[in-house]
């Protein structure tokens, strides 16, 4: 058996385990965000290996369908240290319960994989490309209906950083309607995006 074909392989046996712990929509949003990840990798001519990609966005929210209960213990089995953002934050906490999901359960050890999976609800600063990718992908799977998905369609088929920036823009205003708490990396993420990649007079002056 070519390698092509055992890579082939093993995505199917992985796709078969995580579909039996997700619910039919969570694995219908899934399938939208390995969908929406392979397409920015085509349309942005990036070198990623696609399987790396599908990985990805295959175990993104491995850890959502758990219950909160359920994801503390997780934590607290692969010994993630939990900020009080991510306390503060629940709703953030499946990415880095997830990318330790990945790792003991579906034994991916592949670094960028797992750190995609864990920043992919508040991104960070110094994010990779994978990263990105994952953050954007979850942000504008083909199932994704609200306001300015359309916009922020345009945007990430332009450019990685403006859209994750816009996202970012997006996701505080609706944390900020709310009154919730914010998640201390997003803005450090944001602040990194505004300061070294998208704001040449902070570039300069910085
Ligand atoms: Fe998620
Ligand atoms: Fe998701």
């Amino acid at each position: 058996m070519g390698k092509l074909e055992r890579q082939v392989m093993m995505l199917k046996k992985l796709e078969n385990r995580v579909k039996d712990h997700l619910s039919p929509a969570r694995w219908e949003h899934t399938q939208g965000v390995i969908e929406a990840s392979l397409l920015l990798v085509d349309c942005h001519g990036l070198s990623i290996e696609p399987q790396r990609v599908q990985i990805a966005a295959l175990l993104h929210d491995c850890a959502k369908d758990l219950s909160l209960r359920d994801q503390l213990k997780r934590a607290a089995d692969f010994g993630i240290v939990l900020t009080s953002s991510d306390l503060l934050c629940p709703k953030t906490l499946h990415g880095p319960v997830g990318a330790g999901i990945a790792r003991h359960i579906y034994g991916i050890e592949d670094r960028d994989i797992l750190r995609a999976i864990a920043l992919h609800t508040t991104g960070a600063p110094g994010m990779t490309v994978l990263a990105k990718i994952i953050f954007l992908a979850d942000y504008i799977e083909p199932g994704r209906r609200f306001p300015n998905v359309e916009r922020l369609r345009a945007i990430a088929v332009r450019n990685l950083d403006e859209a994750v920036l816009s996202c970012m823009n997006h996701t505080l205003n609706h944390l900020l309607v709310q009154g919730v708490c914010i998640h201390q990396r997003m803005i450090a993420a944001r602040n990194y995006l505004l300061a070294t990649v998208l704001d040449p007079r902070l570039r300069k002056e910085g």
